[in-house]
């Protein structure tokens, strides 16, 4: 076989980077995002194609028989291809940030992986020729590379086990892990690492400093451990796109000791990319970023969830009671919120609409940022259900429209309508909110009158124009449809 030239390698990995890029630009809305998937498919298929013919041509030039190696790559991209294929296809939607922690772990795993087989072969990667140092600036490299990586592998690891929930041992439960010295602790294990790293970049000779060099990316993974465990619940998601932030600034930094500029470029992307969401997303909440990562609200918020009560009169009534308030009146909002999620109930609230529209109801949806528990949640969840794009309108669009709207419809959402956002006392004052409670009249669906997230009671649910419907979300507007002449 001819090798590939590097020309091509070069040009191909620049029509790659390009896709990335497209991929991102698509993702950016959901009109364009079938078009943003296609594109970053594209990309990654030319990049892995492209890997392989450039693996293949290191081999001939190094004169190693190059069967074995391709027969592994080909292995790995079968078997990680196929699981990635099971469990994107298996995965709930309201189970999408674990999956996402998972597939950030294997990213970290893999960066600490190249690193330590370019510290032991550097020849075998083109860093240099057989037998001579690696030079200071990729051992620097290096070492940022498997640090990053580490911290984010067991970081992952963790955040995956809060996640799902599933499991009893300690570390993996949602609430946070606080012990006294903990962020003095964290310096500490930090400074440790940062010297143990300059002592690998500044070691003279042909052999690496090996010892250094284990010892740092040892406790560079407990520090991913140590740095995620105060942090709870509700800022999971955050610490999950920080994360993903991590996993491409380690690929990132292991493309530039490769040489490898689509591992640099994607690397970038998936970095800064990260790094724009946690702001967004911390923004959404009203929280500094630093403050998630000191923990804290999150802990409180899952010790709460469920728990807060108040025992104030609110206003009751059945599903046929909101039907006919709903298809009495002109303009109608629904928010959706985490509850419609875990209920399943896009399609049907798809079908309750369809109907109030064909009465001459208009109908919008209003879209909190952080409304569910990921970015994006409920416009997924919308676009699953195939709700035409023009009906699904941002908080900062819809805003103001609420105090000219009939009947606003609150479907399984709490914290993202709750006004105690507007006093300053309260633990989310300054959360940007949908402005709910201005409209003339409210219904809200939840099974009880338990809290949200955020642990609060809720004053909007005790409004006069306020009628809360009880019940799963989805029995509630199957009713709703049903009760809709
Ligand atoms: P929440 O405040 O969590 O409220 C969801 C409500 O849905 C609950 O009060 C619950 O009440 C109800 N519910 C649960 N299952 C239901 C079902 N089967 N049928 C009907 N209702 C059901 O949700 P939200 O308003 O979407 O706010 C999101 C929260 O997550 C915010 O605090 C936000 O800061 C946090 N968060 C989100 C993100 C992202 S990126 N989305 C990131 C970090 C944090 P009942 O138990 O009474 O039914």
């Amino acid at each position: 076989m001819n090798a590939i030239s590097m020309n091509l390698v070069t040009l191909f990995y620049l029509v790659a980077s390009v896709c990335f890029i497209q991929a991102l630009k698509g993702l950016s809305s959901p009109s364009t995002a079938r078009l943003g998937n296609a594109f970053g498919m594209a990309g990654m298929a030319i990049a892995v194609v492209t890997t392989i013919a450039l693996m293949l041509k290191l081999q001939e030039s190094l004169q190693q028989g190059g069967g074995l190696g391709f027969g592994l790559v080909l292995l790995g991209v079968i078997v990680g291809g196929a699981i990635g294929a099971f469990a994107a296809k298996k995965v709930e939607m309201t189970k999408m940030p674990e999956l996402v922690a998972a597939m950030h772990s294997l990213i970290g795993l893999a960066a600490v992986c190249i690193a330590i087989a370019a510290v032991s072969e550097p020849w075998a990667f083109n860093i240099t020729t057989r037998g001579a140092p690696l030079p200071f600036g990729n051992r620097l490299e290096l070492f940022i590379g498997t640090f990053v990586g580490a911290v984010t592998f067991s970081g992952s690891v963790i955040a995956f086990g809060k996640l799902s929930g599933k499991y009893k041992f300690r570390l993996f439960q949602g609430a946070p892990v606080r012990f006294a010295g903990q962020h003095i602790l964290n310096l500490l294990v930090a400074l440790a690492i940062v010297a143990l790293g300059l002592i690998f970049c500044f070691a003279h000779g042909l052999e690496p400093a090996w010892g250094a060099f284990i010892v740092m990316a040892a406790l560079a993974f407990v520090l991913g451990v140590l740095i995620i465990i105060p942090i709870g619940g509700a800022d999971m998601p955050v610490v999950v796109s920080m994360l993903n932030s991590y996993s491409g600034w380690a690929a990132a930094g292991i493309g530039f000791s490769l040489n490898n500029a689509m591992l640099i470029i994607a690397g970038s992307l998936v970095g800064s990319s990260g790094a724009i969401l946690s702001y967004i997303m911390c923004k959404a909440m009203n929280r500094s970023f630093f403050n998630v990562l000191l923990g804290g609200f999150g802990g409180e918020a899952v010790v709460d969830a469920g728990g807060a009560k108040e025992q104030r009169p609110v206003k009751s009534g059945s599903a046929e009671d909101a039907a006919f308030i709903l298809q009495n009146a002109e303009s109608v909002i629904i928010v959706p919120g985490y509850g419609l999620a875990v209920a399943r109930a896009q399609h049907t609230v798809k079908e309750l609409v369809d109907k109030l529209t064909a009465h001459g109801v208009t109908v919008r949806y209003a879209i909190h940022p952080v409304a569910g528990r990921m970015p994006g949640h409920m416009n997924v969840l919308l676009a699953e259900a195939e709700v035409p794009y023009d009906q699904v309108a941002e908080m900062e669009d819809i805003n103001g429209e609420f105090g000219q709207t009939d009947v606003v419809l609150i479907l399984g959402a709490n914290d993202v309508v709750n006004p105690a956002a507007k006093d300053p006392k309260s633990a989310i004052a300054g959360m940007p909110i949908l402005e709910a409670y201005r409209a003339k009249s409210i219904i809200v669906n939840k099974r009880s009158m338990a809290s949200g997230y955020a642990g609060l009671d809720n004053d909007l649910f005790y409004q006069p124009n306020t009628m809360m419907v009880f019940g799963d979300a989805k029995k509630v507007i199957e009713a709703m449809v049903k009760a809709v002449e």
